[in-house]
């Protein structure tokens, strides 16, 4: 594992663009699994800040969607495609054909999760998965209890993630309860995992998750067991990681 602490959150969305930058440069159509949330948003307002000034050909990424919430379009204004349609793929210029959504108001969406596995495998596998860090551990909605074989699939939000993600649309009452995720299978196959968490609300739970033991109920704790991870955390979520010297 690879630890970068940052004094603060801006440059935790500097370092995250860059070694963001840095794969696309090395394979402008790598497969990348992108998080919405609040964390990764500066690291993709840098990402495309640096695309404006360098030029880096981001169109050719192939995106594969995170999570959705079970139910809504994409027109809802809490879609989370929608979210990262505004927060990455416009600004990315990456056109639709490039992108594996997990459409959440699909008639089928046990179909669509089996067409999204197929469609990583196809594409040769996950080359960066980034991911933020719920409250309770959660990766995607890879919800407590989570086992590292777990399948893409639909799953009940607990009351931590209903609680946490209130605070995106404005209340309890507008979080639906289940989602589709990305499986744990998925995320802990990719190539390299980059981990955002910024934040004091997150320094208990990112001690728990790289440090504590490797336990269903702390889902990010497989994350000591990815093939390479890198994570950027700024000193407030840092604040109760044990140091090795
Ligand atoms: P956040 O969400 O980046 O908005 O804190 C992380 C998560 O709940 O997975």
């Amino acid at each position: 594992m690879k630890l970068i602490i940052t004094p603060d959150y801006d440059e935790l969305s500097r370092r995250g663009a860059a070694l963001m930058a840095d794969l696309i440069a090395s394979k402008p159509d790598a497969a990348v699994i992108l998080a919405t949330g609040e964390t990764p948003m500066g690291m993709y307002r840098e990402l495309a800040a640096i695309r404006q000034r360098s030029g880096l050909d981001t169109s050719r990424l192939r995106v594969f969607q995170l999570d959705a919430y079970l139910g809504l379009g994409p027109d809802d204004p809490r879609s989370l495609y929608g979210w990262m349609k505004r927060s990455f793929l416009d600004p990315m210029q990456i056109p639709d054909t490039n992108v594996v959504r997990l459409p959440g108001d699909a008639p089928d969406p046990r179909a669509v999760c089996a067409a999204y596995e197929q469609a990583v495998e196809a594409a040769g596998g996950i080359d960066l998965s980034v991911l933020g860090l719920g409250p309770n551990g959660h990766l995607g909605f890879n919800e407590p209890p989570a086992e590292p074989r777990s399948p893409s699939r639909v799953i009940d939000l607990t009351e931590e993630s209903i609680e946490s993600n209130a605070r995106y649309w404005g209340g309890r009452d507008r979080v639906p309860r289940q989602a589709l995720t990305a499986g744990m299978s998925v995320l802990l196959a990719s190539r390299h995992v980059l981990l955002v968490a910024s934040g004091e609300r997150k320094a208990g739970i990112l001690q728990r998750a790289l440090q504590g033991p490797v336990t269903p109920q702390v889902p990010a704790s497989y994350l000591q067991q990815a093939p390479r991870l890198t994570v950027i955390a700024d000193q407030d979520a840092a604040a109760l990681l044990r140091r090795y010297s």
